[in-house]
């Protein structure tokens, strides 16, 4: 079973968008796959239509008074289950503080269901927290969507500051635009210059499409209604590049594959000045 997480700091970048959609990728593609929605806004949980069992879901979770996979519940797609979330997910953090281990909570959860799914996508909330150095320490890969502005990819920097401080070879961070307008300069030069640069954001970018914000009114992915539409074959190409690059992960090593945050801050820097010039 594989894990992947998106994730950001930063908040309305397009983490739910790309769980929802790369997760109904992944089930078409014969994977079983299972959504977890980690985020008290339970934005994903509206997309599939469901609803938590539990109403008190974030305390009987951490207290390990049920196992995860009584929570979980079908979507109407075949080979795609979710695990709702409801605002009781406010109190995961307190209560995980509370916990011996918090940063193990998620790897020891997710084993009620290891032989259940191929595939887990944890939709997560923005923030750096408990519930994300949890999620960082159970993923496979963690899918950071990126809008191409400063704020953005100053929040991946952050992100990437803190996994090195904890021994960042043990994470693979997989960036990658989204909300793309490349009728903006700024987005245009942003994704060419990254794109030039040793951190190794994946190709496929997602681009700003109102197809995207239909979904949310649809409450469905985008390729179930959509299936030609740029996005939807934006996020088909997105999923094949993540399969392929947690796939030949075996080969690379994991410190070629993620330049030093150092690094990262340089190049955002020199991306300043390119820009001011
Ligand atoms: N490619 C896109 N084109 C246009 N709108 C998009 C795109 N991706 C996401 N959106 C819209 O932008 C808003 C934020 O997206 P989304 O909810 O996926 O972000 P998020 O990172 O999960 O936000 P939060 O941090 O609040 O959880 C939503 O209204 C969504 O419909
Ligand atoms: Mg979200």
């Amino acid at each position: 079973m594989r894990i992947y997480a998106c994730t950001s700091i930063k908040g309305g970048v397009g983490k739910t968008a790309s769980a929802v959609n790369l997760a109904f990728a992944s089930a078409q593609a014969g994977h079983r796959t299972l959504v977890w929605d980690l985020d008290p806004q339970a934005a994903a949980s509206f997309h599939f239509r469901v609803k938590p069992k539990h109403k008190r879901l974030g305390r009987v979770l951490v207290r390990g008074e049920v196992e995860l996979d009584d929570c979980v519940r079908s979507s109407e797609f075949e080979r795609l289950d979710v695990v709702p979330a409801n605002l009781s997910l406010r109190r995961l953090d307190a209560a995980l503080e509370h916990s011996k281990h918090p940063e193990r909570w998620l790897t020891s959860a997710l084993e009620a269901v290891s032989g259940d799914y191929d595939n887990v996508f944890l939709d997560c909330a923005p923030g750096l927290t408990t519930v994300s150095e949890s999620v960082y320490e159970c993923s496979d890969a963690l899918l950071v969507p990126a809008i191409p502005t400063p704020l953005s990819l100053r929040a991946l920097a952050q992100l990437m500051k803190f996994l090195h401080a904890r021994d960042q070879r043990r994470y693979r961070v997989l960036p990658f635009f989204s909300m793309v307008d490349r009728r903006k300069a700024l987005h245009r030069e942003t994704c060419e210059w990254i794109h030039a640069q040793p951190i190794r954001f994946l190709r496929a970018e997602i681009p700003y499409s109102s197809l995207v914000e239909q979904t949310g009114v649809r409450r469905a992915p985008l390729a179930s209604f959509a299936p030609q539409s740029a996005a939807a074959l934006a996020y088909a190409e997105l999923w094949r590049e993540i399969e392929q690059r947690v796939e030949a992960r075996r080969e690379e090593a994991r410190d070629e594959a993620e330049p030093p945050p150092r690094l990262v801050d340089a190049q955002i820097a020199m991306w300043r000045e390119h820009r001011a010039t």
